[in-house]
């Protein structure tokens, strides 16, 4: 640590105009900041301090080469913990390692065939009902879609409308105050006393209980449904042999509800949104995938490429926090025991120092990996390292089958609206106004 310095940087208190600015509009400070600090910035909050960097091989170095000294931080794992109970996404250390092992095989992509006409049959009856007119919002359309994919591989059972609908409200309600409360920590007390934090906790509660009964109701059945539900009762630890109790399954189901659906509502809204501004680049898909069938669609290459350039424009997982357990060191810079890093990377999929023209909506770029090989490395949709998205495989393959089927059934356009970008938890935009028509 000698000869390394902390990463210039400016202190919360001394630069309240920005701090302030910052909360109104979280990635065009950061932006600022990255320009005027080179990519990697020091934030002093008092008492703690934040390091943010959109520097890939910084990033590398937190998410995979030394992940071991790089916690979640308990912003999120704590304050979703409440509600979520231990799974993946609240748990760090040992337990985490455990649970990721005995799940991760579940997320295989040959394991995942299984849930591939699952998702099929969704998104056939979704597209059934397809609303289409002037000016049609597709972001709730899409949140309803995504709710209903992870839903159905979940458990592939019909499940009663007003159970579905609470499983929703959960999730909504759920993020919305999680949200609020590490947006304003110093209204906690107010949250406790105006009944919020109660409110939510009792819907937990509720939710818990529905998904305790339908796994009652699949123990009874004593017959294979082949969803995802099935794969976590299956699931046997490495050194016991034994599977989970039953409060660590639902804990399980309730992350994998949360981090699998408002994720995937989002890639797919935007997708939507930059193909109906470049109607010659929606025409090449069709073009390009007019005789691809089913099970094809999930690998071909210029779906993927289409969804995959929405996700470095407008990255759903926008940034990333981890806290360092210990000091460390990154090139000429120290890392102190307890500071937070701030993974940006919706500033590391627009810098032009890894990407041609990064404003432009190009999908071809993924297309061409032999020159765009050490771009591909900025790319980071899904994380990295051992905290790397366990569902990517599976949000991959429902993303491609929907665009396939929506962009050979569907014509869009563009209405001249364009969103407004909102980074909560994920990036999602607050509504994306289409015109949309059957194809003949
Ligand atoms: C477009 C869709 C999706 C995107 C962009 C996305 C992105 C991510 C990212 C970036 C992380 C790592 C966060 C970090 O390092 O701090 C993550 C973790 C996770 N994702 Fe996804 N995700 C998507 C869909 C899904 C789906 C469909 C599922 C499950 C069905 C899922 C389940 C999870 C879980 C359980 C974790 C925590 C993994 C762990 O910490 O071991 N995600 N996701």
């Amino acid at each position: 640590m000698n000869n390394t310095i902390l990463p210039p940087g400016y202190n919360v208190f001394q630069s309240i105009g920005r701090t302030l600015k910052q909360i109104k509009d979280p990635i065009g400070t950061m932006e600022e900041s990255m320009r005027i600090y080179n990519g990697t910035y020091t934030v002093n909050l008092g008492l703690k301090r934040l390091i943010a960097t959109q520097n890939p091989g910084f990033i590398e170095h937190v998410l995979r080469v030394n992940q071991r000294n790089y916690f979640k931080s308990e912003m999120l794992t704590e304050h979703l913990g409440r509600f979520l109970g231990k799974g993946l996404l609240t748990s760090n250390g040992d337990y985490w390692l455990r649970q990721r092992r005995l799940i991760q095989p579940g997320f295989h992509i040959d394991r995942l065939k299984d849930l591939y006409l699952i998702m099929k049959r969704t998104i056939d009856e979704f597209l059934s009902k397809m609303q289409t007119g002037l000016n049609v919002d597709v972001y709730p359309l899409m949140h309803s879609l995504a709710f209903e994919l992870v839903i159905n591989t979940l458990f592939n059972v019909t499940i009663p409308g007003q159970v579905r609908k609470q499983l929703s409200t959960f999730i909504t309600e759920t993020q919305g105050f999680v949200m609020k409360d590490i947006r304003q920590p110093h209204k906690s007390w107010w949250f406790r006393l105006n009944g919020e934090l109660k409110k939510n906790l009792i819907y937990a509660q509720e939710v818990r209980t529905i998904i305790k009964n339908m796994i009652d109701q699949r123990m009874a059945a004593g017959r294979q449904f082949n969803d995802l539900l099935d794969m976590l009762l299956d699931a046997r630890y490495e050194d016991s042999g034994l599977g989970m109790q039953e409060e660590q399954i639902i804990d399980e189901i309730l992350v994998l509800l949360i981090a699998g659906h408002e994720t995937t509502a989002n890639a797919l809204s935007f997708t939507l949104y930059l193909l109906a501004n470049h109607q010659h680049e929606l025409e090449r898909l069709r073009e390009t995938t007019k005789n691809v069938g089913f099970h094809e669609s999930i690998k071909n290459a210029n779906i993927l490429a289409a969804i995959n350039e929405s996700m470095r424009l407008y990255p759903p997982a926008w940034i990333s926090d981890r806290v360092a357990v210990d000091d460390d060191v990154y090139d000429q810079f120290k890392i102190p025991k307890d500071t937070i890093i701030a993974v940006f990377y919706y500033g590391l999929h627009r810098d032009p120092r890894y990407w041609n023209n990064p404003l432009e909506f190009k999908p071809g770029r993924f297309l061409n990996a032999a020159t765009e090989k050490d771009k591909i490395r900025a790319f980071y949709p899904f994380g990295s390292g051992p905290r790397l998205c366990i569902g990517n495989n599976f949000a991959l393959a429902e993303m491609t089958l929907f665009l396939h089927s929506f962009i050979h059934m569907f014509d869009i356009w563009a209405t001249g609206q364009t969103p407004q970008l909102k980074p909560l938890v994920t990036l999602r935009p607050d509504r994306v106004l289409l015109k949309i028509k059957s194809r003949e």
